[in-house]
């Protein structure tokens, strides 16, 4: 577990996920699109992005084959990131109720100690236009807007980039 003092009455800790997360990481992933993200994209595109029907046993398998991790307050999971080993970031999930309170922040820097320690050269991600600033404040560029198809809507992201220093 790692404190990381983000929050001074509610701190943020940190850790793996388990099995034993696939339904709160699934319910974080559908109110972070739903409620935080509906701002952005129209219903059509959220229905097509985050489906309320989820096969959880799907949704569990994929969180524990990439390593996924949790941030915990006052013991729940309130929002979860990917890394893969070319330190692409897959998901970057906050639960609208914890939102704006460095969660995310926590998650990133995180992800960004791990694979310095790797000794990995980038961090990359597609953002949402909801998550685009968030990234931007944390060093990512956009490389190149795109526009991708889920389930028939078609979504506007950003091929988003931060090169880590070496040495
Ligand atoms: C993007 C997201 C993960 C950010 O989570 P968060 O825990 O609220 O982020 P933080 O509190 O760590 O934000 C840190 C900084 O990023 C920036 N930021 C975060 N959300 C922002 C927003 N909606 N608009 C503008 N800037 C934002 C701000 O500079 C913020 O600092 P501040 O609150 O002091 O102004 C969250 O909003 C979310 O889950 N969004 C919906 C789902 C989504 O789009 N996920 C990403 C898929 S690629």
């Amino acid at each position: 577990m790692k404190d990381t003092g983000a929050m001074a009455e509610h701190p943020i800790t940190l850790r793996r996920y388990a099995s034993t997360d696939a339904a709160a990481t699934l319910r974080c992933f559908q109110r972070a699109v739903r409620g935080t993200a509906s701002r952005d994209y129209d219903p059509e595109q959220i229905e097509s992005w985050a489906p309320r029907e989820v096969d959880l046993d799907a949704w569990g398998n994929r969180r524990a084959s990439v390593d996924t991790w949790v941030a915990e307050r006052d013991g729940e999971p309130v929002g979860f990131t990917d890394v893969d080993d070319d330190g692409y970031i897959d998901m970057m999930f906050v639960d609208p109720d914890a939102a704006r309170n460095g969660v995310a922040s926590a998650l990133v820097q995180h992800v960004v100690d791990i694979v310095n320690a790797r000794g990995g050269a980038e961090l990359s991600t597609n953002a949402s236009i909801t998550a685009r600033p968030f990234f931007e404040r944390h060093g990512f560029h956009v490389v190149t807007e795109q526009r991708v198809e889920r389930r028939g809507s078609v979504l506007t992201n950003y091929r988003m980039r931060r090169v880590l220093s070496t040495g």
